[in-house]
């Protein structure tokens, strides 16, 4: 075995060629999930043999660091990173250490999202941004200045009377991920080499010599946290918050402010849910003591607030090799190569498949079998081959020319023009609204024409996700409401949220889609979140959608602000999945299961990997908790245990069903 003290060597070298990867090129070989993971070896190492913990480990200190192509800016007060914690249970236990330490269960926390960017402090001068620096290595950032400046979402000159004479404000520059999007597909039709998700995006964009490239690339910016303040006193965060956006920033407004860790728990998991609605990509949530002065005699270590932790989600994304490019003819004569892939963990799913969706797309990602690839599991859909991270093989891959049933030519697809599809575009927005709460969207009975006129006149309506917040006194305002139709008005609201998703596709009144297309794509995608990431070859493999439906589609869902829209509507409560059909949990989910005997394609220890891998879990003696019993030849005492107890048995050929069906999604 090789000795303790090398490999914490090894994986501190391993972390820093990953760090130089992450930060400076811009070019990871990993994903954040593996990253994570070593980090998290390492920690357990170097608790485990405090004699080889360093203090420059990059388990103790803000990882990255300031490049010599910027100026450097030394920040007033230095840039942290946050603790991590990976299950509900963890963050319990950060939750718990606070509550003893204060005595006290009553704390506020305020929990926001984690939107996944680059980290950036603005400093104003008697409310004039003067310096935008990264986050570099703490102490030391890059000056990014005119390109922060080509960042509408930051002011300029803060909009406030008396502003402090200094302010460092900190927060998050992303990019939406249907701009994302949009930027990768634009690189790679100029041969260049994509970004492996919207963080890496945002962090290129912002690095760039050229502010000119900057403001093309449409980047945002939230706040978050600040560092030094002069003549400016909070008592707490969510006071900071509402601050900062009297001052002309935006806001995130997906927080909420916490008294139990029951509630943040509930928020948790909604946002976890949530998270592929959102336009922009979060890799987890923040929790922190809303009171600042807690926070204070809370303090920090070198790298982290203690005040504040990191409730990580799940990475949806991971590397591997791909081993076989395969083409295969569609029903409908299309077609498609496909990826098998080494078998790699992926959000609880073993992955060995993925798709490619065209031919355009191998040559686009200069990918060939032998290659490491980076892969992405978004919502429901197949997993997707995002980059190759290292080049593994010489030659290109050769899509066949001609059809290998019929041989004629391979037709390219051309997309047309844009159009506003906005379904809030205020001249449109009238009809829309009486679409969508109309009987054959979203069936909100007494929601009629003149209820709209007069909200609209009021002006309590000014986006579709409006309706999910209006309350009894709007409606009691209204010409000819009493109590018992106002209460029935809000009964119906709340009830036509649970429409299937066919009913809200239909609701969104996208060009061209009707209710029965709208009825077919539900059951096809079967979520929201899916439906995002859907190529316009995939819409149009769907034999009763055609190219006019398929680009309609294909538009809608890619386009900024419809994904808004959805967005506010998924966060207002509405569903967005397709019942019967909704998500995919294995049944191996939880399950515990017992082995006994002898398999005959699977040892021991694989068969335990393959369950584990799909959630369940492998115990070494039958019991009443026991949900499986996966019998092979010259089974002993443990059948005759699990009969007892009227415990499923399954043999080698229903698990390899079992199996099968999750290791194919
Ligand atoms: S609070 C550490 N709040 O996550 C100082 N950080 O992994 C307090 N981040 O470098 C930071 N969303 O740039 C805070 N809502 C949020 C955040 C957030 C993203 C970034 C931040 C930090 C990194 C740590």
């Amino acid at each position: 075995m090789e000795n303790i003290q090398n490999l914490i060597k090894r994986l501190r070298k391993e972390l820093a060629r990953h760090n130089a990867l992450y930060y400076d090129k811009n070019e990871p070989e990993i994903s954040d999930g593996e990253y994570d993971a070593l980090v998290r070896e390492l920690e357990r190492l170097e608790q485990e043999y405090p004699l080889f913990a360093l203090s420059k480990s990059p388990t103790k200190k803000v990882s990255g660091y300031a490049s010599s192509s910027f100026k450097p800016i030394k920040h007033a007060v230095p840039m942290l990173s946050l603790d991590n914690t990976y299950s509900h249970a963890e963050a319990a236990s950060w939750y718990e250490r606070i509550v003893k330490k204060f005595n006290n269960s009553n704390l506020e926390f305020v929990i926001e999202p984690k939107v996944d960017g680059v980290s950036a402090s603005l400093t104003y001068l008697d409310g004039v941004l003067i310096v935008g620096a990264t986050r570099g290595d703490g102490e030391t950032g890059e000056d990014i200045t005119e390109n922060i400046k080509t960042i509408h979402d930051i002011p300029y000159k803060l909009k406030i009377e008396n502003p402090p004479s200094f302010f460092e404000f900190r927060g998050e520059v992303y990019i939406d991920k249907s701009d994302f999007k949009k930027l990768n597909e634009k690189i790679s039709y100029s041969d260049g080499q994509k970004f492996a998700n919207p963080r890496n995006a945002a962090s290129g964009s912002l690095r760039q010599k050229n502010p000119q490239i900057t403001a093309e690339r449409k980047l945002h910016f939230f706040v978050h946290s600040f560092g030094k303040i002069e003549e400016k006193y909070f008592k707490k965060q969510s006071e900071f918050l509402e601050y900062c956006q009297n001052c002309g920033f935006k806001l995130q407004s997906n927080f909420r402010i916490c008294n139990s860790f029951e509630e943040m728990s509930k928020f948790m998991d909604i946002m976890l849910e949530k998270r592929g609605l959102l336009n922009y990509e979060i890799d987890g949530l923040v929790i922190k003591i809303n009171s600042l002065k807690l926070q204070n005699e809370l303090g920090s270590t070198n790298k982290s607030p203690r005040w504040a932790v990191a409730f990580k989600f799940p990475s949806k994304q991971a590397t591997t090799k791909l081993i076989k490019i395969r083409s295969q003819l569609g029903r409908t004569g299309i077609i498609t190569p496909s990826a098998i892939l080494e078998s790699a963990p992926l959000s609880g799913v073993t992955i060995s498949h993925a798709t490619l969706h065209n031919f355009e797309e191998i040559e686009r990602l200069n990918v060939n079998e032998g290659d490491i690839v980076l892969i992405e599991r978004a919502g429901d859909v197949i997993p997707k081959i995002v980059k190759v991270v290292r080049k593994e093989s010489e030659s290109f891959f050769k899509p066949p020319k001609n059809c290998p049933s019929c041989g004629s030519e391979v037709v390219k697809e051309k997309e047309v023009a844009y159009r506003c599809i906005n379904p809030e575009c205020p001249a449109q927005f009238r009809r829309h609204l009486i679409h969508f709460v109309s009987r054959n969207a979203m069936d909100i009975d007494g929601f009629g024409e003149s209820v709209v006129d007069q909200l609209l006149e009021k002006k309590k309506l000014h986006k579709l996700s409006d309706i999910y917040h209006l309350s009894y006194d709007d409606f009691i305002k209204l010409e000819l409401f009493k109590a018992k139709k106002a209460n029935n008005l809000i009964k119906a609201i709340a009830e036509s949220k649970k429409r299937p998703l066919s009913k809200l596709i239909f609701a969104l009144g996208i060009r061209h889609i009707g209710e029965k297309v709208s009825e077919i794509v539900a059951k096809r995608f079967k979520t929201m979140e899916a439906l995002f990431d859907v190529s316009l070859e995939d819409f149009s493999k769907v034999s009763e959608i055609g190219e006019v439906l398929a680009l309609s589609l294909r538009e809608f869902f890619e386009n900024a602000t419809a994904r808004h829209v959805i967005e506010d509507l998924g966060l207002s409560g509405v569903n967005m999945t397709e019942p019967g059909t909704s998500k995919k949990v294995s049944q191996f989910e939880g399950r515990s299961f017992v082995l006994t005997g002898e398999l005959e394609k699977y040892s021991r220890e694989k068969a335990s990997e393959i369950i584990k891998s799909l959630g369940g879990k492998v115990t070494s003696s039958v019991s009443k908790k026991t949900d499986y019993v996966l019998t092979g030849e010259n089974a002993g005492s443990k059948l005759e245990k699990a009969k007892e107890l009227d415990i499923k048995i399954i043999d080698e050929a229903e698990f390899e069903k079992l199996i099968n069906i999750w290791y194919k999604i």
